[in-house]
């Protein structure tokens, strides 16, 4: 589960990044959230990584609060950035081995290593090949490899498809949906208004810091996403 409960974040010189965003994704749910550029959808996610503190408000992973129990929280969570950071000297199997292992007594096996690759989508050749000569969307299969082998009930993703060509995007949306269907709680902030609406179980569009609208499946389906999008920037 993911919660937000009336997060806020102010930055200096007056900027409320996050104004009283509420909203809930229960296990098995992708959440998606729209909004312009500086609308606060990377600050709500830094928010759940404990990577900045609120200023208001909570939020919650697993039912841990990210401010009080930071560590704790972040067991529970995974996050998949735009650009996956990898160790370019390592190959892709070593990399996965290093990031899962992280935080953990034991040493992840490399046969749930190779396997978490293989359901990511990355090609077997890949698997031993240093990742400085990776491309964006192989590095990207990396990085949702870690995310499989520790098993996080809570993963966010930013803008995941952006850049990615029209074959990984698709890729993408096949695993993320997997991954519902095995009960994570997926957030992902993104300007692909098609693909959320395609992917997402509820759709929410923010601007200004706040949290303009929330569409459900059943709203998904009946509107045209790009127009409700267009007239929440025009008159939200
Ligand atoms: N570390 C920071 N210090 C000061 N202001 C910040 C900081 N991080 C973000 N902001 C401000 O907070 C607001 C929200 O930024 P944020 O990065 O969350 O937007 P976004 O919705 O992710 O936009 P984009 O679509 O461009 O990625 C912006 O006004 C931005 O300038
Ligand atoms: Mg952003």
């Amino acid at each position: 589960m993911i919660e937000a409960v009336e997060l806020t974040k102010d930055f200096g010189d007056g900027i409320r990044a996050v104004d009283r965003v509420s909203f809930e994704i229960p296990p098995g749910q992708i959440f998606g959230l729209l909004g312009p550029n500086g609308a606060g959808k990377t600050t709500t996610i830094n928010l759940f990584l404990d990577f900045i503190r609120p200023t208001a408000g909570k939020a919650v992973i697993s039912g841990v609060e990210v401010a009080v129990e930071p560590r704790r929280a972040k067991r529970h969570v995974e996050l998949i950035p735009e650009n996956v950071a990898l160790y370019p000297t390592l190959t892709a199997v070593q990399n996965v081995e290093f990031f899962s292992s992280l935080g953990r007594r034991r040493r992840v096996e490399r046969e749930r290593v190779r396997q978490a690759l293989l359901r990511a989508g990355l090609a077997e050749e890949a698997f031993d090949r240093r990742v400085s000569g990776f491309s964006k969307g192989m590095r990207q299969k990396a990085g949702i490899a870690v995310s499989i082998v520790r098993q996080a009930p809570a993963v966010l993703l930013d803008e995941p498809t952006s850049g990615l060509d029209p074959k990984a995007a698709a890729d993408l949306l096949v695993l993320l949906d997997g991954m519902r269907e095995q009960g994570v709680a997926i957030l992902i902030c993104t300007h692909d208004i098609f693909r959320a609406q395609q992917l997402c179980d509820r759709v929410g569009i923010m601007r200004q810091g706040t949290m303009r609208t929330v569409l459900d499946r059943r709203a998904l389906d009946a509107a045209d996403l790009e127009q409700v999008y267009l007239d929440m920037m025009a008159y939200g």
